[in-house]
């Protein structure tokens, strides 16, 4: 379903380390600086089932179904309780992840690819994703060594693909880079090469907004919102 909506809603997908998070930080500081209202939303960040998913996974009773739906659940609290009354009053709301993270992630578990977009159907076409095309071997010597632990779930360790945690981490983010290249097209995503400089990309970004969303964000966006109406402060940090 497209939005309709006064606002406008830019997200950004690709893999663990494709630079995604990088990206639309720098992207929403360029707008604010021109004075347009932008708020941040981020993956996963939803109070109503923040403790259920902690335990879920804590815990390692998620089978995909369920690490599906409750994922799902997360996203709908966060896009009908922030997401769209943002929308509604005319921000500029920039999403870290949005659906097709669930699309690419949750058929890497095993879930029917049919079935999960129609789990989600209520959600709104955005008016501009970027995706971050990546090796994986890029991304993962981003990723690894520089951080710690790669947690149970996120290295996809319930599939059972490998005892190595780091092993299972690369099966598991190369069969979801499968899938994001396999809906790359009926998506519409804006490909952007994720392996360049972290400027060039940015300018990439910059003038694809210009070009799709230059007139709209002068004419129709909110000016200088402080923040979203519900102060959430955790799951919409307005920069
Ligand atoms: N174009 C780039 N070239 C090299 N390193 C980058 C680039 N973009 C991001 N990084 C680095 O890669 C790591 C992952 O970036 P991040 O934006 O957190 O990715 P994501 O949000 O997609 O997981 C960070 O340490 C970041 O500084
Ligand atoms: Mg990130």
């Amino acid at each position: 379903m497209p939005n309709r909506f006064k606002g406008k809603l830019i997200i950004v997908e690709g893999i663990d380390g494709s630079g995604k998070s990088t990206q639309l930080s720098l992207l929403s500081q360029w707008l604010r600086s021109q004075g347009i209202a932008v708020v941040f939303s981020e993956w996963n960040s939803s109070p109503l089932v923040r403790d259920t998913m902690r335990r879920g996974k804590k815990k390692k009773m998620l089978t995909p179904t369920t690490f599906s739906l409750l994922h799902a659940t997360d996203f709908a609290d966060r896009l009908e309780r922030y997401i769209l009354p943002l929308l509604k009053a005319g921000a500029v709301v920039c999403a870290d992840r949005y659906a097709y993270t669930a699309f690419a992630r949750d058929v890497a578990r095993g879930v029917d690819r049919q079935w999960v977009r129609n789990l989600y159907r209520f959600a709104p076409r955005p008016n501009l994703s970027f995706y971050f095309r990546v090796p994986l071997e890029v991304a993962l010597g981003r990723i690894l060594g520089g951080r710690d632990v790669i947690k149970y779930y996120e290295a996809g360790m319930d599939l059972g693909l490998s005892r190595d945690v780091e092993e299972s981490f690369r099966i598991f983010q190369d069969r979801i880079l499968t899938e994001y290249e396999a809906m790359t097209e009926e998506m519409g995503f804006q490909v952007i090469d994720a392996t360049l400089s972290i400027e060039a990309q940015q300018q990439l970004l910059r003038d694809l907004v210009q070009k799709k969303l230059g007139k709209s964000l002068q004419a129709g966006t909110l000016q200088g919102v402080e923040r979203g109406k519900d102060g959430n402060e955790e799951a919409l940090t307005v920069l």
